[in-house]
């Protein structure tokens, strides 16, 4: 661990005038939620066509009962790690405007973030496909699968971005917003090959905010606009922050 780096990056930090965070599923990983792309991404075990909107219209007990595998049967009982409660505590010291992330899991909540912009969704509600009313995933029995409306008898779907599915209007909106006010911006763990979230870190960086990028490897990110790379896992590097930050 570069610990020159990591005492700029605090400096940077402590002097932002509006930090935000943006982050992947990298950050995730040590709470053990496998990426989705690398060694053992998810996409290197799972087709990823259940995820993809129209087969889910077609097919949605198949695409029910792999979505339950791979997300329900195992997020529920996630906890955030280390990485998720320092950024919950730069927030709640003002270190830290929101986080914009591309993650379902929930887990910035859970840490304590309260200005969370969910660029893909989240996998705790459930919408029906027919009259759009929300559920929170608590109320629905996955025992049962397709679950349905309990207003309409609709098929319930996670409220996670499919694959050609767009992207929140809202969610995608505040992010670009709170891209163009940060002076600073903390990407962390993420591949910065998806659109257009991918997008938002460049828009920071147009906008004059400085870089610092948090990754086990490098992306194309930390050549073309990040300005401090501090490589390592995530929950690591934020736990040296947290230090450097007395949080
Ligand atoms: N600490 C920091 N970074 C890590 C760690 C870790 N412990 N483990 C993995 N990484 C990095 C990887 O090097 C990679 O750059 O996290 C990134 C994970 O990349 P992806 O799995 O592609 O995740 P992400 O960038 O969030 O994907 C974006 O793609 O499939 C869609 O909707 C899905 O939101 C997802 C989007």
């Amino acid at each position: 661990m570069d610990f020159e780096k990591l005492n700029q990056a605090a400096k940077l930090i402590r002097k932002a005038k509006y930090a935000v965070a943006f982050t992947g599923a990298g950050i995730s990983v040590d709470s053990g939620i496998p990426p989705f792309r690398g060694e053992n991404g998810l996409w290197n075990k799972v087709d990823p066509i259940f995820l993809e909107i129209e087969y889910f219209r077609k097919k949605p007990l198949q695409s029910w009962k792999k979505i339950k595998e791979i997300f329900y049967d195992s997020l529920g009982d996630t906890q955030p790690n280390i990485a998720h409660k320092i950024l919950a505590r730069m927030e709640e010291r003002s270190f830290l405007e929101s986080v914009i992330t591309q993650n379902i899991d929930h887990l910035h909540q859970k840490a304590g973030s309260h200005y969370v912009y969910e660029l893909h969704g989240t996998y705790k509600i459930l919408v029906c496909t027919e009259c759009s009313s929300e559920f929170d995933m608590s109320f629905a029995d996955l025992n049962y699968l397709p679950p349905t409306c309990f207003i309409c008898k609709g098929i319930l779907k996670p409220d996670m971005v499919f694959f050609n599915e767009p992207i929140p209007p809202f969610a995608l909106k505040r992010s670009f917003e709170e891209a163009k006010k940060a002076d600073v911006m903390i990407i962390i763990g993420t591949n910065a090959e998806v659109l257009p979230a991918a997008e938002i870190p460049v828009v920071a960086k147009e906008h004059g905010a400085k870089i610092i990028e948090i990754n086990i490897e490098r992306t194309h990110f930390t050549n073309e606009i990040t300005d401090i790379f501090l490589q390592g896992k995530a929950s690591e590097i934020m736990k040296k922050i947290g230090e450097l930050l007395y949080l």
